[in-house]
């Protein structure tokens, strides 16, 4: 007997690739050492002390399902951001959230705006709910604000933004977004626009960089996602957050799973909130390692994309970026290749502790001084 056919819309549906996991990598090539630098977490962790004290006090409660709503999580986010709690859904991840958004509103005959090297997980949630995306080519490795604008159209119901994006580490500045939403209103056109801001800890530090919040003012159909997986360290939790008017947030409720984030994320990530100690420690490691990894790889001779965020987008032309993620696999360094991002010739590391960026840079540099040698590699 066959499984019956799943719906047409995933037919050729590709799964998520997500980092490779230290325990398969260190049992695969029998390593006693294996550092992960391809998932964007903080090297540092979580704060431990406040979340081991909220750890402490679950215990009691363990037998009891979860509060449906976060309520106390949401509750402080809305005091810290100076907002009302019904404007606050709460997410397994953001990741959960980017899907949530596209099952509440997509129908299959509209379509969403994203650019061409976003984050994939936009595209894929266009795809599963069999909308057309409406793929727009990135200018010097960032969105280009304005041409999307322009190609939105009546039949558009969602635009997707990372800001700063993922892989690139590029960011749209205050201007060019306030400029996008005066041209969508200029056309008529009020899509939902979902700012991903999954790394705003580490690119508010910039300028011009817009502070969304203020934005939703002007646009009131903009959706802000943060997470708390990435500096504050909680991503084997899942939770993050998503702030919006409240009758969008009470659209995206109806269809949200109704335990979706559980009482020890609950916990943990209304512990956290007030890290902010732990958030400037986290920021500085990350910027004082970056300088030391540009500097490297200018010694090396390898091209990168100038990172807001704690990763870096690495041009390892003329060699495939696949083939070098597979070398520095076999060696215990965990990156990403970009063959889905369409960007054959590049690689994705997150900025680690000096330790992991000195094993990092240690070994690539072995292995692309071999490669030029041995000419074993795929060039361009
Ligand atoms: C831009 C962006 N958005 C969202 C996510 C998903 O994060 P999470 O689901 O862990 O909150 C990621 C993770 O890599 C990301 O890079």
């Amino acid at each position: 007997m066959k499984p019956p056919k799943p719906r047409k819309e995933i037919k050729n549906f590709q799964p998520y690739i997500p980092g490779r996991p230290i325990d398969e990598i260190k049992q695969k090539y029998g390593l006693k050492t294996v550092y992960k630098l391809a998932s964007n977490e903080n090297p540092l962790g979580c704060p431990h002390k406040v979340v081991r004290e909220s750890m402490l006090k679950l215990i009691r409660i363990l037998h009891r399902y979860p509060e449906g709503s976060s309520l106390i999580l949401r509750q402080k986010i809305a005091k810290k951001f100076g907002i009302t709690p019904d404007e606050v859904i709460i997410g397994a991840g953001t990741d959960e959230l980017i899907e949530l958004v596209a099952k509440t509103y997509l129908n299959n005959d509209e379509n969403i705006v994203v650019s061409d090297h976003a984050f994939i997980r936009y595209r894929m949630a266009g795809e599963l709910m069999g909308a057309k995306i409406i793929s727009v080519p990135m200018k010097d490795y960032k969105h280009d604000l304005d041409v999307m604008a322009r190609k939105a159209n009546k039949k558009t119901k969602i635009v997707f933004i990372a800001n700063p994006n993922n892989p690139t580490g590029t960011y749209n500045t205050n201007q060019e977004l306030k400029r996008f939403f005066d041209t969508l209103l200029m056309r008529k056109l009020y899509p939902l626009v979902v700012v991903d801001e999954a790394y705003y800890e580490y690119a508010r530090c910039y300028d011009d960089y817009p502070e969304s919040l203020f934005l939703r003012k002007l646009y009131p159909n903009l959706i802000i996602l943060r997470t708390f997986s990435k500096i504050y360290g909680l991503a084997g939790l899942r939770v993050g957050f998503g702030i919006a008017r409240k009758e969008v947030i009470s659209d995206l409720d109806r269809v949200r799973p109704p335990f979706n984030v559980s009482v020890v994320a609950q916990y943990a990530a209304t512990a956290v909130l007030d890290s902010d100690n732990h958030l400037q420690k986290s920021v500085a490691l990350v910027n004082k390692e970056k300088q030391y990894l540009y500097s490297q790889l200018e010694r090396i001779g390898l091209k990168y994309i100038p990172s807001a965020t704690n990763f870096i987008l690495i041009d390892v032309t003329p060699f495939k970026g696949e083939w070098v993620f597979r070398k520095l696999l076999s060696k215990g360094v965990i990156v990403r290749a970009m063959d889905e991002y369409e960007f054959p010739y590049f690689i994705r590391v997150t900025v680690g502790s000096h330790k992991e960026n000195v094993a990092f840079i240690t070994t690539i540099k072995q292995i692309i001084k071999k490669g030029d040698k041995n000419d074993t590699c795929d060039k361009k």
